[in-house]
């Protein structure tokens, strides 16, 4: 089996102005890799107006090497995250919201990927807890019903010879290094990279942290990517698996 390879990058923030400022980077991407995922923040305002521009930029690449996203915060911003899932969809750019999924890679070996947004609460030592008013408890327990969605995904993938958790949130604050650090409870939660070590995974792709640091792992050893574009400050990274 030859290594699997992973482009990704997250947080392009597709305009209704970003016409022909993505595609142009993608011509060359299925040449270098096995599978592209997009790990959120796909547009602006979540708009599907948006969505439309960022379908237009990846159909070529999408038609080339099989495409998986998560939606990110922005996406949902509009309420109108259903459609820009399903303008995407039309393209052939599979968005994975609490599922997962496996395809062949050109080497032969099944790559499977589960996908969730995430969410936040923050790390060891400063996170929220589900205590207090209704507010506090809805926000933890959405990321904690997330992560074990994500727990169920990563198990499900029995048949996978290389496993990928795609989020938009990050698992760790290794890959928030350069961020701020008032704001790493809005950026990410333990109870991710919880999940993702109970079940097992060989590699984890974020986005979301825009100053944040590229690399990092789980407690239990899972590599960690911050793809966000400014972050890796190219149009996508390439990892390889296996
Ligand atoms: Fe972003
Ligand atoms: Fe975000």
């Amino acid at each position: 089996m030859s290594p699997v390879r992973v482009a990704a990058v997250a947080d392009v923030h597709c305009g209704q102005d970003s016409a022909g400022t993505l595609a142009p980077h993608y011509e060359h991407l299925a040449e270098h890799a096995d599978v592209f995922v997009i790990a959120g923040d796909l547009t602006r305002r979540g708009l599907p107006e948006e969505a439309q521009v960022l379908a237009g930029e990846l159909a070529d690449v999408a038609a080339a090497v099989p495409t998986f996203a998560v939606l990110g915060n922005h996406d949902y911003h509009s309420d109108e995250e259903a459609m820009v899932a399903k303008v995407l969809d039309e393209v052939g750019v599979e968005v994975l919201e609490g599922a997962a999924t496996t395809v062949e890679s050109e080497g032969g070996a099944r790559v499977g990927i589960a996908g969730v947004k995430g969410f936040g609460g923050g790390f060891a030592g400063a996170c929220g807890t589900e205590f207090g008013e209704p507010e506090m408890k809805a926000f933890v327990a959405h990321t904690r019903e997330i992560s074990t969605r994500l727990e169920a995904c990563l198990e499900a993938l029995t048949d996978a010879d290389v496993r990928i958790a795609l989020l938009h949130y990050a698992p760790v604050d290794d890959t928030l290094r350069g961020e701020r650090l008032e704001i790493y409870p809005f950026l990410g939660s333990y109870l991710l990279a919880e999940a993702i070590d109970r079940a097992g995974a060989d590699l984890v792709v974020h986005g979301h942290a825009h100053g944040g640091s590229e690399k990092g792992v789980t407690p239990g050893g899972v590599h960690v990517r911050n793809v966000a574009l400014p972050v890796i400050n190219r149009a996508y990274r390439v990892y390889e698996l296996g």
